[in-house]
C-alpha cells in the first residue's frame, strides 16, 4: 500500500501551537485592558459577508479587491460571498444594519482572522490576525489623537520599542480631485519613467503610485505634488488639531506626505505605526479617517477613525524581546500512583479548581502512571507552584505530599496535608506569598486568573 498523502495547511495561513499561545493570550488581554479602559466596546461580525459590501467600501481600483479576495460563489443559492479581507467594511455594515449610533457615537473593537491572496512571506500571510478599533459618529482630532495614544500605551505596556508613527492627511474628495489633476498632469511629463504598474494605475488610482516600492522611481515621486499643499482651511484645521494634541502629550510622529494607503475609503487622517525590526513588512498598525464611508452605504452622515494592527507582526516583535521563559500551565499539579490514589487525586484536582485554581492531573496510561520521577519532571516542566502527590503511604494515612516547586532545588519544601485541608493549604500557600508570587490581594484578578503571577 501506497503511504497516505500528507495533509498539511493551506499555504500561508499559520497554526497557532501551544508554544505560542500564551504570547498571543498575553497580547490580545493587554489590547483589550487598554481598549476597554477608553471606553472601547466588543463587536463580533461575520468572517463571511456579501462581495459587494468589500468592493464597494474597499474600492474597485485596490490590490485587495483586484486580486487578494477569497470570494466564492455559494453554491447552495449562488450568492456571491467574501472571505473579509479586513475588519472596517463590516463593522460599518453592522452599524448601518443595527442602527448602532441612533443614540450617539459608538467606540467598538474587534480581533479575528482576515484573509488575503497575497504572496506569502515574513508577516505576510494569506490568513491573519487583526486586532482593530472603530470610532463612529465622532468628527474631531481629538479621537484620531486618543486612538492614536491607546496604540502607543499599548506598545508601552507590551515593551515594544523602535516603533515609530507615520502621519499625514490625505484631505477629502475635491482636495484630492484637484490634487489628482496636477499629479496625473506631472506623471505624465516624467511618462519615461514609470513602471508598468504605475503606467496601469496613472488614470484610475495615481495616488498609489506615491506609495511605489520602486527605487528607479523615488527620485521622480519626490518631486511629485504634494496633497498636503492642496488642503482647504478645515483639512488644515483638522490635521493641525490632532499634531497639537499630539505634541501636547509627547507623542512623537513625523508627516510622510507620500503616506497614502492601499484601501479606498479613507479621508483626511492617515497614520502607520511601522518598525524597522520586521524586514519588508514592517507596518504594525494602520489606520485614519474615513469620514463619507457610511452615507455612501445609504446611511446619514456619520464621520468615523479606526485602525488595525497586524496581530502575527506584533507577536514577532513581543518575540525578539527574548523573555523566553515558558509560562506556567498551572498552579498545581497532581501525581499518583495505584488506582486508588488517582480517584483521590481526581476529586482533590476538582476541589482545587473550585477554589479557583488551574490544576493539570497526571493522564496515567493503561500501563499505569509511570514513575514518581516522571511524574515528577512533568510536573516541574508544567511550572506549577506545587506538587501534590498521592502514593499508597498517603493513601494509607489519607494525606497528600504538597510540594512547593519554586524554591532553589535545596529548599524546596514538602508537607504532608490531610486531605481534607490540601485546598485550604495550597490556597493559603499561594496567596499568602508560600509559592513565589508577586500578588498580595487576595482578590486579584489580573489576566482573569485568580492566583498565577
Ligand atoms: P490594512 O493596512 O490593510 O488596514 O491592514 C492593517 C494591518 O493589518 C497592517 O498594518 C498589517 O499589520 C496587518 N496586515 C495586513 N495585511 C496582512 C497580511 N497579509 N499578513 C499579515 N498582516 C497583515 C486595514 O485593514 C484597515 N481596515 C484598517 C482600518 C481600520 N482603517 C480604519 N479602520
Amino acid at each position: 500500500m501506497s503511504k497516505p498523502e500528507k495533509i498539511v495547511a493551506v499555504k500561508g495561513m499559520n497554526d497557532i501551537l501551544p508554544a505560542d499561545a500564551p504570547m498571543w493570550e498575553l497580547f490580545e488581554n493587554t489590547a483589550e485592558t487598554i481598549l476597554k479602559s477608553y471606553g472601547y466596546q466588543k463587536i463580533v461580525t461575520p468572517i463571511v459577508e456579501d462581495t459587494s459590501l468589500f468592493a464597494r467600501a474597499i474600492g474597485a481600483v485596490t490590490d485587495i479587491v483586484e486580486k487578494e479576495m477569497y470570494s466564492f460563489e455559494d453554491s447552495m443559492n449562488g450568492d456571491q460571498l467574501t472571505l473579509r479581507p479586513e475588519g472596517t467594511a463590516s463593522v460599518v455594515r453592522a452599524v448601518l444594519e443595527h442602527n448602532l449610533v441612533y443614540d450617539g457615537p459608538k467606540r467598538l473593537w474587534y480581533k479575528g482572522p482576515m484573509f488575503r491572496h497575497e504572496r506569502p512571506q515574513r508577516g505576510r500571510y494569506r490568513q491573519f490576525f487583526q486586532f482593530g478599533a472603530e470610532a463612529v459618529g465622532f468628527s474631531g482630532p481629538d479621537i484620531d489623537a486618543e486612538l492614536i495614544m491607546l496604540c502607543r500605551r499599548l506598545w508601552d505596556d507590551l515593551g515594544l520599542q523602535n516603533v515609530r508613527l507615520e502621519l499625514n492627511s490625505i484631505g477629502n474628495a475635491d482636495e484630492r480631485q484637484r490634487h489628482r489633476a496636477d499629479l496625473i498632469a506631472f506623471f505624465e511629463q516624467n511618462e519615461a519613467v514609470l513602471d508598468a504598474e504605475a503606467k496601469r494605475r496613472l488614470h484610475s488610482n495615481p495616488l498609489r503610485i506615491l506609495d511605489t516600492k520602486n527605487p528607479a522611481m523615488q527620485e521622480m515621486v519626490n518631486g511629485a505634488p504634494k496633497l498636503l499643499d492642496y488642503l482647504g482651511e478645515e483639512s488644515l484645521a483638522h490635521l493641525n488639531g490632532l499634531k497639537k494634541i499630539l505634541d501636547r502629550n509627547a507623542v512623537q510622529y513625523t508627516i510622510n506626505p507620500r503616506l497614502v494607503r492601499g484601501l479606498d475609503y479613507y479621508n483626511r487622517t492617515v497614520f502607520e505605526w511601522v518598525t524597522d525590526e520586521l524586514g519588508a513588512q514592517g507596518t504594525i498598525c494602520a489606520g485614519g479617517r474615513y469620514d463619507p464611508l457610511i452615507e455612501q452605504f445609504g446611511g446619514k452622515a456619520t464621520p468615523a477613525v479606526g485602525f488595525a494592527m497586524g496581530i502575527e507582526r506584533i507577536i514577532e516583535l513581543m518575540k525578539g524581546l527574548g523573555e523566553t521563559q515558558a509560562p506556567s500551565q498551572c498552579d498545581v499539579y497532581m501525581v499518583h500512583q495505584g488506582e486508588e490514589a488517582q480517584a483521590q487525586a481526581f476529586i482533590l484536582a476538582e476541589r482545587l479548581r473550585d477554589a479557583g485554581l488551574d490544576v493539570v492531573l497526571h493522564c496515567a496510561t493503561p500501563a499505569g502512571s509511570g514513575s514518581f520521577k516522571s511524574q515528577m519532571k512533568k510536573a516541574d516542566g508544567s511550572g506549577a507552584a506545587f506538587a501534590v502527590i498521592i502514593g499508597d503511604d498517603e493513601m494509607a494515612g489519607e494525606k497528600a505530599a504538597v510540594k512547593a516547586m519554586r524554591g532553589e532545588a535545596g529548599e524546596q519544601q514538602q508537607a504532608s496535608v490531610p486531605f481534607l485541608e490540601v485546598v485550604d493549604y495550597v490556597v493559603d500557600q499561594i496567596v499568602g506569598g508560600g509559592g513565589e508570587h508577586d500578588c498580595v490581594d487576595e482578590n486579584c484578578n489580573e489576566h482573569g486568573h485568580h492566583h498565577r503571577p
